[in-house]
């Protein structure tokens, strides 16, 4: 049976699982794949999944990923490129993030609407590819219609789900409170340590983008809380089933 994908997710830490509902045509492990980069922090497999979800074709990368391992943003968003050459059209991308508005709590799912670039660096920064113009505008990399979507499948369906800016950061370092307070009073509404490079590729390439961040900490904001990886998984693999849900109908549908 062959395969040609125009759909791709990204999933991120303890929301692997999405892979389960995908029909598997074929598994390509990273390690098969030439110049591709290897995953190496506990609770990210690596491999690129070709399958049927909601009844289409897609491509599941399990496993991404991160500036914080090491990898040069090229590195970060090699698969992307892959993804672009491979005909991909849409992109959907999942992570776990801090919620830093305070109106959210442990386990809510945040419908990506809009994203700060706080890497120390751009994904795009070199000579330009020819995918995109050399200054790309940014005004919409969300794309509203499988934003209203999801908003409408999330209503049919019972699922609360909150919309909110994410602030990408380096990490490994989880934040201080002093942190989760700055990047709140930047706009932010949750912050994590991935998407926004593999989001910038993308949409320089001309893709669609939806993603979705499950919340699995607080910033404590004036009560300090503790987090921890473990936590961080847990609190996603938690949520996993509402987030593969909005996906796999909006997927079904569009
Ligand atoms: N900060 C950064 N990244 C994260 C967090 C957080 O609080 N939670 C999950 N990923």
């Amino acid at each position: 049976m062959t395969t040609t994908p125009a759909t791709a997710i990204i999933l991120g830490t303890g929301l692997g699982r999405l892979t389960d509902e995908i029909d598997i045509i074929q598994t390509i492990p990273y390690t098969e794949i030439p110049n591709f980069p290897q995953s190496t922090v506990e609770g990210h497999r690596g491999a690129l999944i070709f399958g049927k979800l909601g009844g289409k074709d897609v491509l599941a990368m399990q496993g991404r990923f991160h500036y914080y391992e090491g990898y040069a943003m090229k590195e970060v968003t090699f698969a992307v490129r892959v993804m672009y050459e491979l005909g991909i059209k849409t992109l959907f991308v999942s992570n776990a993030s801090g919620g830093t508005n305070p109106a959210f709590s442990v386990g809510d799912l945040m419908i990506i609407t809009d994203h700060i670039n706080f890497f120390p660096e751009n994904p795009l920064r070199g000579k330009n590819f020819p995918t995109g113009p050399r200054f790309p505008d940014m005004h919409e990399v969300y794309d509203k219609e499988l934003i209203r979507m999801a908003d409408e499948i999330a209503q049919e369906k019972g699922i609360k789900v909150q919309h909110g800016v994410y602030l990408g950061t380096q990490g490994p370092t989880f934040e201080t409170p002093a942190e989760y307070r700055m990047f709140a009073r930047l706009g932010a509404d949750a912050v994590g340590m991935s998407t926004v490079p593999e989001v910038i590729v993308a949409h320089h390439c001309g893709m669609k983008v939806f993603g979705i961040s499950v919340i699995t900490d607080l910033g404590g904001f004036d009560n300090p809380v503790e987090v921890s990886h473990e936590e961080v998984q847990r609190a996603a693999n938690e949520v996993q089933p509402k987030m593969t849900e909005i996906m796999r109908e909006i997927i079904r549908r569009s």
